[in-house]
């Protein structure tokens, strides 16, 4: 897996590897840019000369396998978003990217972000145009930064937020001829077929379940269900998938990292084996000062859900790295937490009754292994969403688990390349009727199972069962 280290981000990557590797033995590289630099250049001069061909399958999952070897070219396939973070250095953020408080581009939404291992040569599967409604357009400005409006099988028809100035952005920024003042009104368009809720994540459950019994697939920003709600949310969001027998999809950005997507190929190839251990993180230093929607006032400010937020509430983006690896389930979990260092989690005097800052929670697995996925907003000197994963059976370097080709008009964008791949595969699943890469049960997997363990933590660590859900 390659990781790199937020402090790196200009002068060096601080890389972790061992996806493209032949040993599971973790090895630390520092590499200069202009090392990277040669690499890249390397990789210019042979481009084109070793394509992939893939059948054309709902998300290219099904591919042919490329002998390759673990050449330098591999390497970098590997490294995609190192090399793009490579192409961000000394660049100017444009005025829409997402900021904090002190002027900073939210980590994640950096600008170039490309998808250098999807696959070129993109094919359409219908000429029909699925029509989108688009909700939220907060702090991250989620809404319009998954290229619906570029998508050529999407004409997005509207957009709302409950604040006028961002709903008006949202529409400018998508191309929306019409605007509603609510999700809920905008849900009531008949003409209406899919709905992206980018809303605030309490919202997130309420919004879907009422889109699905309105008859619109609905694809939601994570987390699926939220807080002490959860469970209950679960149930009701799983019930209406099922009885409207619309798509919902969870946009987990992680899955389609390109790492884990390379080992979701492996495994699916049954190259792994078994996974007897995995492991997965989300650290994000003092997300609590990020501003969230506070619905109290209607501002984005510093007292709306992220303030204090349980990390094992937000958990999907390191419990991606075993359930969309292997479409297998955390089933039971064991989790601790140490008291956050920020003043507004003290003694857990706060709207989510939270008083960590850190989670870690070991699971079984619903194929007899082990697992360890970390949450964090305190760690100094740790950034990112990063995971490994440990088969019975070594990584085949015959399988190239390359992403999927993208519409030309559709970047790779934002976390890695994922937020285009994420649009591409909830279009396609509907168009094609498939599943999509995290439908209800995966989500409230990799969901829940970060809110039992939050559970867990307030008991010491208790061993607990995790709701199974099953489509
Ligand atoms: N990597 C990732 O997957 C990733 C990264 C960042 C954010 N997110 C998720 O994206 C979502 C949006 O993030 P954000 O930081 O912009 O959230 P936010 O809280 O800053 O903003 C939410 C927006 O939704 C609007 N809204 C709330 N209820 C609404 C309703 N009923 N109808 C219409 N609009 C409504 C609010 O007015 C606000 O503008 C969050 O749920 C967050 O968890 C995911």
């Amino acid at each position: 897996m390659v990781s790199a280290g937020k402090s790196d981000l200009c002068m060096n990557l601080t890389l972790t590897i061992h996806s493209l590797g032949q040993s599971p033995t973790r090895e630390s590289l520092r590499i200069s840019p202009q090392k990277i630099e040669e690499e890249l250049a390397e990789t210019r001069s042979i481009k084109g000369g070793n394509r992939i061909k893939r059948a054309r399958v709902m998300n290219n999952e099904k591919q042919d396998h490329e002998q390759s070897g673990l050449s330098r070219r591999g390497f970098l396939h590997g490294m995609g978003g190192a090399g793009a973070l490579l192409g961000m250095t000394g660049m100017a953020a444009a005025d829409d990217t997402p900021k904090d408080a002190d002027g900073n581009v939210i980590p994640g939404f950096e600008k170039n972000q490309g998808d250098a291992n999807a696959v070129k040569d993109w094919q359409p599967v219908s000429d029909r145009k699925v029509r989108v409604g688009i909700a939220g357009y907060g702090l991250c400005k989620f809404g319009a930064a998954f290229f619906y409006q570029n998508h050529p099988n999407v004409e997005v028809v509207a957009a709302t937020d409950l604040d006028p100035r961002r709903c008006a952005a949202l529409a400018k920024a998508v191309g929306a001829k019409k605007t509603y003042p609510s999700c809920e009104e905008m849900i009531k368009d008949k003409s209406i077929e899919a709905v992206f809720i980018a809303t605030d994540a309490p919202s997130h459950a309420r919004l879907a379940i009422l889109a699905l019994n309105h008859g619109k697939h609905v694809v939601s920003a994570v987390p699926a269900v939220f807080g002490f709600e959860a469970e209950g949310e679960a149930e009701e969001l799983f019930n209406a998938v099922k009885k409207s027998g619309m798509k919902y999809m969870m946009n987990e950005t992680s899955s389609f990292h390109a790492e884990l997507y390379a080992k979701r190929m492996q495994y699916q190839a049954g190259a792994l084996g078994k996974i007897i251990y995995s492991e997965g993180e989300y650290y994000h230093d003092n997300v609590g000062t990020l501003g969230s929607y506070n619905p109290r006032n209607g501002k984005i400010d510093g007292f709306g859900w992220r303030r204090a937020l349980a990390p094992m509430w937000y958990p999907t983006h390191a419990t991606a790295y075993y359930v969309s690896v292997t479409g297998g389930r955390l089933t039971d979990v064991s989790g601790l937490g140490t008291p956050s260092l920020y003043s507004e989690y003290k003694d857990g005097k706060n709207a989510h009754k939270n008083a960590f800052g850190t989670e870690v929670a070991m699971f079984k697995t619903s194929e007899g292994g082990m697992s360890r996925m970390a949450v964090s907003w305190d760690m100094k000197n740790a950034h990112g969403e990063q995971g490994r994963v440990y088969g019975q059976k070594p990584h085949d370097n015959g399988i190239k688990g390359d992403r999927p080709a993208l519409p030309p008009s559709v970047e790779g964008g934002g976390h890695g390349g994922s937020h285009g791949q994420l649009t591409n595969n909830f279009i396609e699943s509907i168009l094609l009727d498939g599943k999509p890469i995290v439908d209800v049960s995966e989500a409230l997997n990799m969901t829940l199972a970060g809110v039992i363990a939050h559970q867990s933590a307030l008991k010491e660590g208790e061993w607990m069962k995790i709701p199974q859900y099953a489509l």
